[in-house]
């Protein structure tokens, strides 16, 4: 069975096909931040029109690249959320018109799952702390299978990611802030600023990163000087802040929970650092560490496909009447 997977829930337009016997055979992705970046951070309606340029084009590039028709797909599948509501219309209504124009199943599936799943591509168990870190969201969960999910926590203000975001604007780096801060906190020294683990120690897994944005806001106008040393030395000592805040709690829900592998996922899960420091920590606790690959870390349509191939393999189809759901949660 092939799967043709859409997802548009924020700036990225991307197509996947996905083949239940030989998994990924195209995964391809449209990139808006080039567009996004002169006005310092996603604009809703520019990114909607961009996805509804660039969304046929992709399909298409999508289906070379497997060397299959449109005709050969048997089932069509989208994000429906959650995500901002004129972008996931946008992918949404083309699966559903596609679907409906093929006689093929439909799957509406959410993106949180796409994420949380995405580790899990090489792998036969699904059983895992996962944490999603991304633009919109720092969750912790607890996977005891598919479809079974349990939030143990989650950012009760900034997402990691949009800290990341926020951060790289104080510092009038460019958008998104994220990968930036990481490659110029390579040369940083991260002992330099002393930024808070806002509640490492809170004895649940809830998160929170405002407090830790708010710290460097203050701490720009006190910097001696505007080097690039400087610079650098602020960003690192600002990741290793969150890191240390996403290991520590991630490793102490596997101990609470007694799971033997944690699943890191979420655009933030390409962050050399947090990659370097989860990897030390899971091995020092005799934990597996599963990531994805960092093509499939950021918003692509190879997780969205996965998730549906789960679901196809269960006939867990969703009506041609599913809609869209900008804060649909990973569990209601
Ligand atoms: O998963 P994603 O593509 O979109 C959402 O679902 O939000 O994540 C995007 C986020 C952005 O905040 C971006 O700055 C962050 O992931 N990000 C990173 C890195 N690469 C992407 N953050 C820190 N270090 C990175 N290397
Ligand atoms: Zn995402």
């Amino acid at each position: 069975m092939i799967v043709l997977a859409l997802e548009t829930s924020c700036d990225e337009t991307a197509a996947a096909i996905l083949c239940e016997e030989r998994g990924l055979l195209a995964s391809e992705v449209a990139s808006q931040i080039a567009i996004h970046q002169t006005y310092g951070g996603v604009v809703p309606e520019v990114a909607s029109r961009q996805h509804l340029t660039q969304l046929r084009p992709v399909i298409e590039a999508a289906l070379a690249h497997a060397g299959l028709r449109m005709e050969e797909i048997d089932a069509v599948a989208a994000t429906a959320g959650p995500g901002l509501a004129t972008s996931l219309m946008i992918g949404l209504s083309a699966a559903k018109g596609l679907a409906l124009g093929l006689h093929k199943p439909f799957f509406a599936i959410n993106h949180l799952e796409g994420h949380l799943l995405s580790p899990f591509f090489r792998s036969s168990e699904l059983s895992a702390i996962g944490l999603v870190v991304s633009g919109g969201h720092t969750l912790l969960v607890d996977v005891e299978g598919f479809g079974c999910y349990r939030l143990l926590g989650q950012t009760r203000d900034d997402a990691a990611g949009e800290a990341f975001d926020k951060v790289g604007k104080l510092l009038g780096l460019p958008y998104p802030g994220g990968p930036v801060i990481d490659k110029l906190a390579r040369t940083g020294d991260p002992r330099r600023f002393d930024f808070p683990r806002s509640m490492l120690d809170s004895g649940d897994f809830a998160f929170s990163f405002s407090g830790l944005k708010t710290a460097v806001r203050y701490l720009i106008p006190k910097l001696p000087d505007r080097s690039e040393a400087t610079l650098a030395d602020v960003c690192a000592s600002f990741q290793e802040a969150v890191v240390d805040v996403l290991v520590g709690k991630t490793v102490s829900a596997a101990r609470a929970t007694a799971r033997n592998t944690v699943a890191l996922s979420g655009g933030v899960s390409c962050n050399s650092r947090l990659r370097l420091k989860m990897d030390a920590a899971c091995r020092g606790a005799g934990i597996e560490l599963l990531v994805a690959d960092s093509a499939l870390c950021t918003d692509n349509a190879a997780m969205i496909g996965w998730v549906a191939l789960h679901r196809l393999a269960r006939g867990a189809f969703s009506p041609l009447t599913a809609d869209i759901d900008p804060n649909l949660p990973l569990v209601s």
